[in-house]
């Protein structure tokens, strides 16, 4: 049995779609569950040629034998819900928790026009901000309040720790990064919530003693979207010079990019209480190592940056993305179970 929490370690982004759904195809959990601030997120899963993008469905949808379910603590659009059910064919097997506060459509035209939000913090425009402030004056409407909700409300802290105690496997999937927590992140260039592995547990109603391993994710350049201080960001000339070039998967705002911080990494690592890191895109260190599965394949430029970046981050770097596409990925976890 084995409870596993997935986290950002930057500023979102890092690709922890596609680690949930590697993950996931591994370990084989009965409930992938997602916690984090709401349709805000937006998860990219590559498989083969075809291309996913995800605000509300957990990324690890790919997997087909695992119930996917929406934490107590997200905010849930209905309507963005319910369009990504209708594309990727996951009725029955999808559930929220009937406590999930709401985003109407108010909230996301206040987030669109206040200049604050819009402007200052470059938020998503997706509502969040408004809607988790209405949470906490608790005048939001919940998942229980809306009948065209109602075939797909369960109690989700119920439901995980109920597959936990039979000794099925879990994965808790987090949205956002480190850097954009409401708390630990750049304030006030952050996100409307804490976005570290003890949030994603409180999200699902699981509690601190029941969690096994947190995955934090960081991108070997990492990335930030919207304002708000970045110091380890290149010019975007130079980025692209390097051949990285990445646009939001909501807003289709262009990324901007840096290079690894150490400092990040290790402050990251800690507060999420890491256990094992993954690092993505690899390949853009050395193009050499594009699609490589195996660790033996690394150049010794990639092996190098592994090497500085498990020093910093101070735990083993147990994942290794080499590519977008779900398949090109080192795991070798298992060397350190
Ligand atoms: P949020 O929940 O919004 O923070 O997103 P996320 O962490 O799931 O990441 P997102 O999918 O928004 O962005 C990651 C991007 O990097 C996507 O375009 C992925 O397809 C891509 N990606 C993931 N892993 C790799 C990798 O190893 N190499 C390269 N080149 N791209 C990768
Ligand atoms: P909000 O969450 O829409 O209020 O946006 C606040 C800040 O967090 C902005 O800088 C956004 O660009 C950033 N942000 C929110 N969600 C994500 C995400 O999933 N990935 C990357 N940045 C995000
Ligand atoms: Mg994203």
């Amino acid at each position: 049995m084995t409870c596993t929490i997935i986290v950002g370690g930057n500023f979102g982004d890092e690709g922890k779609g596609k680690i949930v759904s590697h993950v996931a195809h591994q370990d084989c959990p009965t409930i992938i569950t997602r916690g984090g601030v709401g349709p805000n997120a937006g998860h990219t899963v590559m498989v083969g040629e075809k291309k996913f993008g995800v605000r509300m469905c957990p990324s690890g949808f790919v997997y087909p034998d695992a119930r996917l379910m929406i934490g107590t603590g997200v905010l849930v659009d209905p309507r963005v819900l319910k369009q990504e059910i209708d594309v990727l064919g996951v009725k029955g097997r999808i559930f929220l928790d009937n406590r999930c506060a709401i985003i109407e459509e108010s909230h996301i035209q206040e987030d669109k026009t206040n200049t604050h939000l819009s402007k200052k913090v470059g938020s998503t425009g997706t509502g969040c901000g408004p809607a988790n402030r209405d949470r906490a004056m608790r005048v939001a409407k919940l998942a229980r309040d809306i009948p065209e909700l109602n075939e797909y409300l369960v109690d989700v802290p119920r439901e995980v720790n109920t597959a936990l105690d039979k000794g099925e496997n879990v994965v808790i999937e987090g949205t956002q990064g480190f850097g954009i927590s409401l708390y630990f992140g750049s304030y006030p260039y952050v996100t409307s919530k804490d976005t570290c592995a003890a949030q994603m547990a409180a999200d699902n109603g699981v509690g601190p003693t029941r969690v096994d391993d947190v995955i934090v994710v960081f991108k070997a350049f990492p990335t930030r979207v919207g304002e708000g201080p970045f110091s380890t960001e290149m010019t975007s000339k130079l980025a692209h010079e390097i051949g990285i070039q990445e646009f939001g998967t909501v807003t289709g705002r262009e990324r901007r990019i840096g290079n690894w911080d150490s400092e990040m990494a290790r402050y990251a690592a800690m507060v999420n209480g890491c256990t094992q890191a993954a690092i993505t895109g690899i390949d853009h260190v050395d193009p050499t190592c594009f699609g490589a599965t195996e660790f033996s394949q690394l150049s010794k430029t990639a092996k190098d940056f592994l090497k500085q970046a498990e020093e910093d981050i101070g735990a083993p770097i147990t994942l290794i993305s080499t590519g977008p596409e779900l398949s090109q990925i080192i795991d070798i976890r298992a060397e350190y179970e």
